[in-house]
Order: structure tokens, then C-alpha cells, then sequence
């Protein structure tokens, strides 16, 4: 079982908003038993909390539902996962300061907007301040990114 772990800010918009499509994404293509999402945060802001009632609607326009509670990123983190997927800049900068302290690194950081096939930016924006459009574009850069990123795991390990 691969393990694929999403990391943001606060972990309670970008970051559950792309666990939970990458887990609609894999039932639908049938490899449930292949590979899994999680998410968590770098920050300890809202560690517990449900995800953002805006990142929670706008999924469920699309058909899908957010059950997470945020949780902080942790060192061993990098023992436990294959892929390590920071939606940001700032995100994968803090990743890496943990690495050294995990004891067996394995998971790959892999920017998320990497396998983005529109355009050449590098961040997903942080909705958190803006409005529920905000959130939609979120969604539709995590849709296509993660697609894109599913057919590369289908490929590259013969889901
Ligand atoms: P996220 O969004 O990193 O996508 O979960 C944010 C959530 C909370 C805050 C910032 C961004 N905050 O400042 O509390």
C-alpha cells in the first residue's frame, strides 16, 4: 500500500480538501487497496479541528465529503509515508527542517502544483483569507494536479 500524505498550513483547507479528492479519485479508478491519502499541517493552530466549512462545501458540490480532524506534521511522518505533498512553498520548507529527525526517511516531497498541467505556478494559493471562489479555484487546481499525479502512481508502480 502506497501512502500519500498532503500537507498545508493548517491543515483544515488545502491539505483535507486534497485527501479527500485523491480518495474519491482512487475508488473511482478502482485502487483502494493500492494507495491511500492522508493530511496534516505544519502549523498547531487548529489541530483537532473540522476542516473549514468552506473547504467542506465545496467539496461536497463536487460529490465529495471531508472527514478529517487536523493534525500537526511530525518528523516520523517520513518514515511512515511514500510521498510527501506540500501544497506551498513555505509548506515543503518546514517538511524538509524535519527530515533529519525522522530516524529512516523514506516518503519522496514532491510539490503538489508539480503535476498541475496548466500553466507554470509553483504554489496552491491559501484560500484561508479569501472567499468561497477562493476555494473553488482551489478545488480545480487540486482536481486536475491530482489527477495527473494518480496516472503517474497507476504508471510508475502498476496499480
Ligand atoms: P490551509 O489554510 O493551510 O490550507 O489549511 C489555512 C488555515 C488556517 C490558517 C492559514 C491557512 N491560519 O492562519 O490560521
Amino acid at each position: 500500500m502506497l501512502r500519500v500524505l498532503f500537507v498545508c498550513l493548517g491543515n483544515i483547507c488545502r491539505s483535507p480538501m486534497a485527501e479527500g479528492i485523491f480518495n474519491f479519485m482512487r475508488q473511482k479508478r478502482d485502487v483502494s487497496d493500492r494507495v491511500k491519502a492522508f493530511s496534516a499541517g505544519i502549523s498547531s493552530n487548529h489541530i483537532g479541528e473540522d476542516p473549514d466549512p468552506r473547504a467542506s462545501y465545496v467539496t461536497s458540490q463536487h460529490g465529495i465529503e471531508l472527514q478529517h480532524k487536523a493534525r500537526l506534521f511530525k518528523p516520523q511522518d517520513f518514515e511512515i509515508y511514500d510521498f510527501i505533498i506540500p501544497m506551498d512553498l513555505i509548506n515543503q520548507a518546514a517538511v524538509l527542517q524535519y527530515r533529519h529527525r525522522a530516524l529512516h526517511p523514506k516518503a519522496e516531497v514532491i510539490m503538489m502544483r508539480k503535476f498541475d498541467p496548466i500553466g507554470d505556478t509553483i504554489n496552491v494559493p491559501d484560500p484561508f483569507y479569501g472567499d468561497i471562489d477562493d476555494f473553488e479555484e482551489v478545488y480545480e487546481i487540486l482536481y486536475r494536479s491530482i489527477s495527473v499525479f494518480l496516472d503517474h502512481l497507476v504508471e510508475t508502480y502498476r496499480l
